[in-house]
């Protein structure tokens, strides 16, 4: 069985048999005129199908002699021709286990006939494609009803986080595509280091990734490339990625490729001339002893909040260390000082997305979520000090680091799927002076 119909069996079996859950899939985006952006899978409706095609609705009916229906576009040579294969709807019932397969443009006819007399409308449209239909889907009667036949009331939920509870546990063919999408990136990463000297442009580095992770399989990249030499770095989700790469900057690169839409999400920092300077050294050290803190409390049972105060106890620490900030440790947390230099959170849950879906809190309660074998999430510290901030000594002005890796809970503790990018200073320099891949 696939694990497309593994999932939806694992769905249906969560929802009674009153219900019907929609699913819908992702349009075609226009650029410009005739021209598209490339065609990207909504997560929820892949995760369930598999299915990469535009313009698509998943039906699923627990109970049900059909319980999986699929509207999609149907065959079409001339299309065909123009735009690439379709699977059709024929296709769609051989090769997809799809039940039954309707034609999309007849999806707003058809879909309340399959209500039947089912109660529970669940609902994932995440692009808003059908809101305007809802009210209609809720009082939709019966093709056949009779003026006397029983009223059925009807009510709408969302679908999205049931499933997303789901999808925070990955599965093993999941877990092969993360690996897949980290050995990737972690090539690209190795490259755009053994690439990086002064006066190359940001975007030649960019460029080097995505051709590197070309080479493991990945279509695309899970979110926009950074590659942010010197003050760029202080833009957290800096995209320009333009500049000239200037001797004695550092180069903080964050990027992920995306592999049978899993991604990976990797950042490093290192010297544009291949030597950390040793303001450089003494911080990217705190950063990563930081994120070393956090990882090392990974395993099923840690509280998710725990590595968070892990990280920022370890940076807040190595701030005082440096006397780039001053006072008491505990003062200095309790008042959360060091975040006006380690700026964001230090993490999220990563696969179909990069800042994958789920709740970081158990459900109906304020506590932080528990980990669980086979969740992946990133760990991400960092320290900014800009150009311009003159609180400091002007040494450590200009020195932007965030080390992130993306992590497995195993069993008994957890995987570093990307550990093999270089981390440490010693590796930086060792991968960076030698010109073997
Ligand atoms: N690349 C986005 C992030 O690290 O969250
Ligand atoms: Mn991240
Ligand atoms: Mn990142």
């Amino acid at each position: 069985m696939s694990p497309y119909s593994l999932r939806r069996l694992q769905l249906a079996a969560s929802l009674d048999s009153d219900s019907v859950a929609i699913i819908v899939g992702n349009k075609e985006q226009v650029r410009n005129l005739n021209i598209g952006y490339p065609f990207r899978q909504d997560n929820d409706f892949f995760y369930l199908t598999g299915f990469n095609e535009p313009d698509c609705v998943c039906v699923i009916r627990p109970a049900h002699d059909t319980p999986f229906v699929m509207f999609s576009r149907d065959s079409d040579a001339n299309m065909e021709v123009q735009f690439g294969a379709r699977a059709g709807l024929a296709g769609l019932e051989s090769d997809h286990g799809v039940n039954k397969a309707y034609p999309i443009n007849e999806f707003e006819t058809l879909i309340t006939s399959l209500f039947e007399k089912r109660h529970k409308l669940f609902i994932s449209d995440n692009h808003g494609n059908y809101h305007h239909a809802l009210g209609h889907w809720l009082t939709a009667k019966q093709p056949d009803h009779a003026f006397d036949s029983i009223k059925i009331h009807r009510s709408i939920h969302q679908l999205s986080p049931m499933i997303a509870q789901m999808r925070v546990i990955k599965d093993n063919h999941e877990l092969a595509l993360i690996k897949q999408a980290t050995i990737a990136s972690v090539a690209g990463h190795i490259k755009v280091m053994k690439t990086a000297k002064a006066g190359i442009n940001e975007r030649q580095l960019s460029a080097e990734f995505n051709h590197t992770i070309s080479q493991y399989g990945c279509d695309s990249v899970g979110y926009a490339n950074i590659v942010a030499s010197g003050n760029n770095g202080m833009c957290l989700h800096y995209e320009e990625n333009n500049s000239e790469c200037q001797d004695g900057d550092l180069v903080l690169t964050d990027l992920g490729g995306e592999y049978q839409c899993y991604t990976a999400d990797i950042s490093r920092t290192f010297p544009v001339n291949g030597t950390f300077s040793a303001p450089q050294a003494a911080i990217y050290q705190i950063v990563l002893d930081a994120l070393d803190a956090s990882i090392a409390l990974v395993k099923p049972g840690a509280k998710w909040n725990t590595l968070f105060e892990a990280n920022q106890r370890v940076l807040a620490q190595g701030l005082l260390d440096l006397g780039i900030l001053t006072g008491d440790l505990e003062e200095v947390i309790a008042q959360g000082l060091q975040r006006e230099f380690t700026v964001h959170k230090t993490g999220h849950w990563m696969g179909l997305h990069v800042h994958d879906v789920g709740s970081y809190q158990a459900s109906n309660s304020d506590e932080w979520i528990t980990l669980e074998s086979n969740m992946v999430f990133t760990i991400e510290p960092g320290i900014y000090i800009p150009a311009n901030c003159d609180k400091v000594d002007a040494k450590w002005r200009g020195i932007a680091i965030r080390i992130e890796d993306d992590i497995l809970v195993t069993e008994s503790g957890y995987l570093n799927l990307t550990e093999k990018a270089p981390r440490t200073i010693a590796e930086i320099e060792a991968c960076m002076s030698s010109n073997k891949l």
